[in-house]
C-alpha cells in the first residue's frame, strides 16, 4: 500500500513555464520508457543503446539505472518486498518530475511487482512507456554477468528475483523486447520506432 502524505499545509504552485512550453523548446514529449525485466535480461544496456540513438537524434534524455540510484537517492533501500515498492515509488514519482521538465526519461528497475508498475502507469497516464526487456531465468542465468545468480543459488543472496524472490511480468506493454532473439540494434530500432508511431518523439 502507497502511504498517505504526511504532509500538511502545503500548496501546489503552478509556474509560468510548463511542460508544454519545455516540450515545445525540446521538440518532443516528456514521458517515461520504463524497462522492466529479471536481472541480467538487458535492460541496462538497452536503455543506454536507446538513450544514445535519442541523443543523436537530438532528444533531450536521461537514464536511472537501478544499480546506480541504489548507490545513492535509494541506499537506505533492501531487496525486501516493502522496499522494492519503495524504491519504484521514489522512482516513479523522480520520472515524473523529469517528464514535466520534458525529458524522455528511460528507467532501468527490475521493478518486479505488477502493482507497483501500475502506481507509476497511473501517475504518468499517455506518458508511460512500458517495455518489458524478455528473458527467461534460463538466459539470463546463464549469461549471470555479475555473478549473482551463482551467488543467489548458493544461497549467499537471499530474495534474489528469478530465485527466491518472484517475477511478474507485465500482461500488456506497450513494447516486448525479446533480447534472447533480437540484435541490440534491432532491439533499439523496435523502441524508437514506437516513440515515433506513438506521437511522443516528432
Ligand atoms: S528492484 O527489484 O527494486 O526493481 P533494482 O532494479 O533497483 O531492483 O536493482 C536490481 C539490481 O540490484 C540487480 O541488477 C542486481 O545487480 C542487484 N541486486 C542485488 N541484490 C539483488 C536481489 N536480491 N534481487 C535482485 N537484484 C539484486
Amino acid at each position: 500500500m502507497s502511504e498517505a502524505s504526511k504532509s500538511t499545509n502545503i500548496t501546489w504552485h503552478l509556474g509560468e513555464v510548463d511542460q508544454a512550453k519545455r516540450e515545445a523548446l525540446n521538440g518532443h514529449k516528456g514521458a517515461v520508457l520504463w524497462f522492466t525485466g529479471l536481472s541480467g535480461s538487458g535492460k541496462s544496456t538497452l536503455a543506454n543503446a536507446v538513450e544514445l540513438a535519442l541523443h543523436q537524434q537530438g532528444a533531450h534524455t536521461y537514464i536511472l539505472d537501478g544499480d546506480n540510484v541504489r548507490h545513492g537517492l535509494n541506499k537506505n533501500l533492501t531487496f525486501s518486498d516493502e522496499d522494492r515498492m519503495e524504491n519504484i515509488r521514489r522512482i516513479g514519482e523522480v520520472a515524473r518530475l523529469f517528464s514535466d521538465a520534458g525529458i524522455l526519461t528511460l528507467t532501468a528497475f527490475i521493478s518486479p511487482f505488477r502493482a507497483d508498475r501500475a502506481v507509476v502507469r497511473e501517475l504518468m497516464g499517455d506518458r508511460f512507456v512500458e517495455v518489458h526487456v524478455k528473458a527467461s531465468v534460463e538466459v539470463c542465468e546463464s549469461r549471470d554477468p555479475k555473478g549473482l545468480y551463482q551467488k543467489a543459488r548458493a544461497g549467499e543472496i537471499k530474495d534474489f528475483t528469478g530465485i527466491s524472490s518472484p517475477y511478474e511480468a507485465p500482461e500488456a506493454p506497450e513494447i516486448i523486447v525479446d533480447t534472447g532473439a533480437l540484435s541490440i540494434e534491432d532491439s533499439v530500432a523496435q523502441v524508437v520506432d514506437y516513440l515515433k508511431h506513438s506521437g511522443l518523439m516528432g
